[in-house]
Parts: structure tokens; sequence; C-alpha cells
């Protein structure tokens, strides 16, 4: 059975990404204290295999550390500083797991979109193993995750693992095939760039029945615009501007 899903308007981008050290529970802790529901962070794999919020390919901007994450062990990564590059307040901030995030969402009873965020080659691989997590540690009291991704190949091994949990395919730009690639993958929402949507494709997308995420949209009155639209939800950096 899939979960039925009730996306909230105003998303919490990489926690919130505005306020504090994106992609940590600290992000995520303020998100909540903000008053979002639903935070959108994203998912990368260790070396061995570990699913850890991380955005970039590599550690220097979000991290003390140096290199591809994908080269490092979750026990190295666990030593990195993640906070404090964003302001010294967060020192001390580390690396979290997806389980990690998992736990701190349940007892916040918050929801979330999770985006696969595969380093290169490791595509099925990092889908695989953020379904098996989802699959078995996701609380069935809390909320069910979206999980979305740019890369079909995540998005293909999620559903394989873990199809009780919706997809949505993330397209930078939606192209004009945009309908056969969310049949092929049995996505359920669209999220795109809110710089290259516009209100013909909003409704389009709309009409043939599947709601519209967009990002990152930290104004006010783009929202009001992007929402006049039909767009559904908009993932914030500053959610407490669109609040
Ligand atoms: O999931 C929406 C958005 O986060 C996609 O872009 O690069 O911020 O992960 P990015
Ligand atoms: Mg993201």
């Amino acid at each position: 059975m899939t979960t039925s899903l009730a996306i909230p308007r105003v998303i919490g981008h990489r926690g919130a990404a505005g306020h504090a050290p994106e992609n940590t529970l600290a992000g995520i802790r303020t998100a909540a204290a903000i008053g979002v529901k639903w935070v959108e962070f994203d998912v990368h794999l260790s070396l061995d295999g570990v699913p850890i919020l991380m955005h970039d390919d590599t550690l220097e901007r979000t991290s003390d550390g140096n290199g591809a994450v994908g080269n490092f062990s979750l026990a190295t990564l666990k030593g990195l500083d993640a906070g404090k590059w964003f302001s010294d307040k967060f020192t001390g901030e580390g690396i979290p797991t997806l389980s990690e995030a998992i736990r701190l969402l349940a007892s916040l009873c918050m929801g979330a979109n999770v985006e696969i965020k595969p380093s290169p080659g490791r595509e099925a691989a990092t889908g695989h193993a953020v379904g098996r997590t989802l699959r078995e540690e996701w609380p069935g009291d809390v909320p069910a995750p979206l999980v979305s991704s740019f890369a079909p190949a995540a998005l293909a091994a999620i559903r394989d693992v873990a199809p009780m949990f919706q997809r949505g395919l993330l397209l930078s730009r939606i192209r004009r095939d945009w309908g056969t690639q969310m049949r092929a993958l049995d996505c359920t929402t669209m999220h795109g760039n809110h710089r290259n949507l516009d209100r013909a494709t909003v409704q389009e997308i709309r009409r043939a029945g599947y709601p519209v995420l967009c990002y990152t949209v930290n104004d006010r009155d783009r929202a009001n615009t992007l929402f006049g639209w039909g767009v559904d939800a908009v993932i914030s950096d500053h959610p407490d501007r669109i609040l």
C-alpha cells in the first residue's frame, strides 16, 4: 500500500538553511521552532554505505573536512564539524545519519521530503540504502516522507526497496516529456526550480493530477505568485518569511 501525503505549503530547505547550518539536526530543530511541519534535506552515502545528511559531493563548503564525501567512512565523517562554517554558535554540530534525523523528526512529529543526492556512480546504491533505512526505521505514527531525486536510478532503486513511500521527480527545468518521466518512475509529485517555472506549466502538471513543489523560494511575494499559479508547496531557506 502507498502512503498518503498531506504536503504543507511551506517546507524548510535543508532544514532551515537561512537560519542554521544546512542538513544538520540543529537545522531540523530550528525549522521546528520556526513552525514548519516538514523539512527537506539531502542524503548522501558514506564510504561504508551509511546514509548521511549532506548536499555537496565534497566536504569543504559545509564542514571542516576535505575531499569527496563518498571516500570517507561514517566514523571519519562523525569526527567533522558541520556547524562552525555557518556560525560559531553551531560549533560542534556534526554530520547526522539519516537514522538520527528520523529519530529527531519522530520526536518533533515532523514530516520530511528526503532528497536522495547520490555521489556520481552511486545512484542506485544510495537509493537502496535510503529505501531500506526509511522502510525499517520511519515510525508509523509520523507523517510518511516524500522521497525525491534528480537521479532516475535512485528513484528506481527506492521504488524497488520501499514502494510504500511516494516519490517526487526533481527537475531543474521541466522538459516537455515530463509526464513520460513521471510515469516511468511511478512518481506522484513534481519538484522544480521556481526560476524555471511558469503558470502554464504548473497548471498543466496539476491538471494531470500531480502536486507541484518548488525550490528555493525565499521571498514572500514570489511565494504568493507561485501559490497563485497553483503551486502546492514552496521549499525555503527562510520559511519564516512565508509562513
Ligand atoms: O529538493 C529541492 C532542492 O533541495 C533541490 O536542490 O540543490 O538544493 O538540493 P538542492
Ligand atoms: Mg535538496
